[in-house]
């Protein structure tokens, strides 16, 4: 992609609207003005490694006090070298004098069924599966493979793993057996943990029937263990699969936490990165535990009585960080879910919201996005007085799915956290805090205390004020990934190797005279129109802006004259797609963000291809956009969601 390299993005979004917290968040809110942040921050930075060791020792709990805060040879970070701790200690028995008879989980099954679950529950169930493990030969750095749909006994299990050093890599329950078969080799993978199927949309999905499939490839699994979810019939693999409640049956919930070296692995969880074959992106305990648990504190703001949400899958960083482990070494009371926002109705998530008294909700754009196609009757239909804080995280939110956000769901009064980090980074690197930051649509606002971020041009000199460059981290965090599994060449090609020092992003980005960052889409993504520098995320809200467009996605394709053309693919709202409507687009967008980048093709889809957590693809766009695929002639609606899904199968 030479034609994408050197010099900077050109800016072309405009956005000024500023959205300070009212007074009723400001009230006992932890981090309340931005003089607060300012100093946080401050301090932080002028020593990072001061910083982060005092914290590890306030937040966590430690058997043996660590010597060294940070032993860094680039590109291998050593956080708390010589202590040694216990996730699932600090999650679960640390909570128990203060917070036992706390709910830690509320779970919500797809058909309705609730469960609930104290601290000294959830304390008692892993003590009880972490001995089960045991009892099926799991020992501390054996890696077991988890492919599960979202019930409580997931979390259970990641916690139980964790409570005896075992490394879980958890594999997300929409994952073909081929995509399993990858993951279990490339880690050796000893154990699978599996379910006999998964509810999804009043179906079921046979979970056990497509892990049995990959274990036929996965040699270095010797043992299956399957929970009884849905009552379906299953196989059972004579001398490999065990039921789930007959390994419990005669173990007692008495396992002590195994004292654990700060960086004893703690999980691998497999990202697909923009190209190539999956990467198991590598985290190790107590740097991973403190940032996780200190970034789900400040981002939201966490109070006593909270009910938390928030609506991704354990089977991506976000289930991780701000599902399982931020929240419950954080003693936050969360809520789980297993369904699918539109199952039975459109409205089961304000349903949840509704029932369950939620205070803060974390989704993300793309389910954003759907809720505004589907209409705003869905949402009305609900009390959401309960809500006092959003967020969102996976994407940039185009700044008309904010206001909708802000407006729709936070009732105008919910300050909204845009948060930007990915699965290498562990936790949150830039967010507002709440109750400090002013929010501005579209920008995940500033880092996080202790973390240095900077926007480079090829050159590796800092970029100017508003000019868009790539987004890289100038210090290690405690929550850095520590590799990836098995190969230490393409971590450090792929994060280390461009900007000696610095750890690449992968994102392109650009910071605002009030120092906000707005993201501004991956750096393979941008479109080089004329020699001027597009990002897909301003031309995208350029056309979300109009009040017709549901989604959007731009991509650049060849073009003799200009270098790159603009071409877009559009789902509308309800509008009929028509020679007509794509005029109207050109326009709009013309308008909104000048003739530059104004589209040359305009595509109308029922929906756009997907990866699997949700992200558009635009890689496979930019195929089609370049008629490097077969689509058909060009009539005006085309739905490429099903060739999305034969992509995204085997990535
Ligand atoms: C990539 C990381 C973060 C956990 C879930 C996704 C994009 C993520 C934002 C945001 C703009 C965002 C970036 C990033 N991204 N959050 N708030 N604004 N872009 O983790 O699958 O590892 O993806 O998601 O491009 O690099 P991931």
């Amino acid at each position: 992609m030479s034609d994408n390299t050197g010099g900077s993005i050109d800016n072309v979004m405009q956005e000024s609207r500023l959205f300070p917290p009212s007074d009723a968040f400001l009230e006992g809110c932890k981090i309340n003005s931005m003089e607060a942040y300012q100093q946080l921050y401050d301090q932080a930075a002028a020593d990072p490694v001061k910083f982060w060791g005092d914290l590890a020792r306030e937040e966590l709990h430690w058997f043996e006090d660590f010597d060294t805060t940070l032993e860094w040879n680039e590109p291998y970070a050593e956080w708390f070298v010589g202590g040694k701790t216990n996730v699932s200690y600090n999650c679960l028995d640390r909570n128990l004098e203060a917070n036992g008879d706390k709910t830690a989980i509320i779970w919500e099954g797809e058909p309705g069924d609730i469960r609930t679950f104290t601290y000294k529950e959830l304390h008692s169930e892993v003590s009880r599966l972490a001995n089960a493990f045991k009892k099926a030969g799991v020992e501390a750095g054996d890696v077991v493979s988890i492919y599960m749909p979202m019930v409580p006994e997931l979390a259970f299990a990641m916690l139980a793993c964790a409570r005896i050093g075992a490394v879980h890599s958890v594999i997300f329950a929409g994952f073909s057996a081929e995509s399993i078969a990858d993951r279990n080799n490339d880690a050796s993978a000893k154990v699978q943990l599996t379910a006999d199927g998964g509810f999804r949309r009043g179906k079921i999905l046979a979970l056990k029937e497509i892990v049995d499939e990959a274990l036929e490839k996965s040699p270095t699994v010797e043992t299956c263990i399957v929970l009884n979810r849905t009552g379906s019939d299953v196989s059972m693999k004579d001398g490999r699969d065990i039921w789930w409640h007959e390994l419990l049956e005669s173990v007692d919930d008495n396992c002590p936490a195994e004292p654990l070296d700060s960086e004893s692995p703690l999980f691998i969880l497999y990202t697909s990165g923009s190209t190539g074959k999956p990467k198991g992106i590598k985290h190790t305990a107590a740097g991973y535990n403190l940032y996780a648990k200190k970034t789900f504190e400040w981002v939201f703001d966490i109070r006593d009585d909270d009910i938390y949400w928030c609506t991704a899958d354990c089977g991506w960083i976000t289930g991780h960080s701000y599902i399982v482990y931020g929240p419950l070494s954080a003693g936050a009371t969360c809520v789980m879910f297993e369904g699918a926002p539109n199952y039975p109705a459109e409205d089961r998530f304000w349903d949840l919201v509704e029932k369950h008294k939620i205070t803060i909700l974390y989704t993300a754009p793309t389910a954003i996005r759907a809720f505004i196609k589907w209409g705003d009757e869905h949402v009305e239909k609900h009390d959401l007085s309960s809500l006092r804080l959003l967020g969102t995280v996976g994407e940039g939110i185009n700044p008309e799915a904010w206001m909708w956000y802000h407006e729709k769901i936070g009732g105008e009064r919910c300050p909204i956290v845009d948060t930007w980090w990915q699965t290498e980074t562990g936790g949150i690197m830039m967010s507002p805090l709440p109750g400090a930051v002013p929010t501005k649509p579209g920008s995940c606002t500033k880092p996080l205390p202790g973390i240095l971020p900077a926007i480079l041009d090829e050159t590796g000199e800092a970029v100017g004020e508003n000019q868009g460059g790539m987004l890289v981290m100038t210090h290690p965090w405690p929550g850095m990934l520590r590799g990836i599994w098995g190969d230490d060449q393409r971590y450090k090609e792929q994060y280390w190797s461009k900007f000696p020092g610095s750890y690449l992003a992968g994102d392109n980005a650009r910071c605002d005279e009030d120092g906000y960052y707005w993201i501004m889409g991956r750096i393979d993504d941008v479109i080089n129109v004329s020699g001027h520098r597009l990002s897909t995320i301003e031309v995208e809200s350029a056309l979300v802006s109009h009040p017709q467009v549901a989604e959007a996605a731009a991509v650049g394709r060849k073009d003799d004259i200009k270098g790159q053309a603009v071409a877009v693919f559009v789902t509308l709202v309800d509008a009929e797609a028509s020679d007509d409507m794509k005029q109207e687009l050109k326009l709009h967008v013309r308008k909104e963000i000048g003739a530059l980048a104004q589209p040359d093709d305009i595509r109308f889809t029922n929906a756009l291809p997907k990866t699997r957590s949700g992200k558009i693809m635009r890689r496979l766009l930019r195929d089609i956009a370049e008629g490097k695929e077969a689509v058909g002639d060009t009539t005006t609606l085309e739905d490429y969601s099903v060739l999305a899904q034969l992509r995204a199968n085997d990535e």
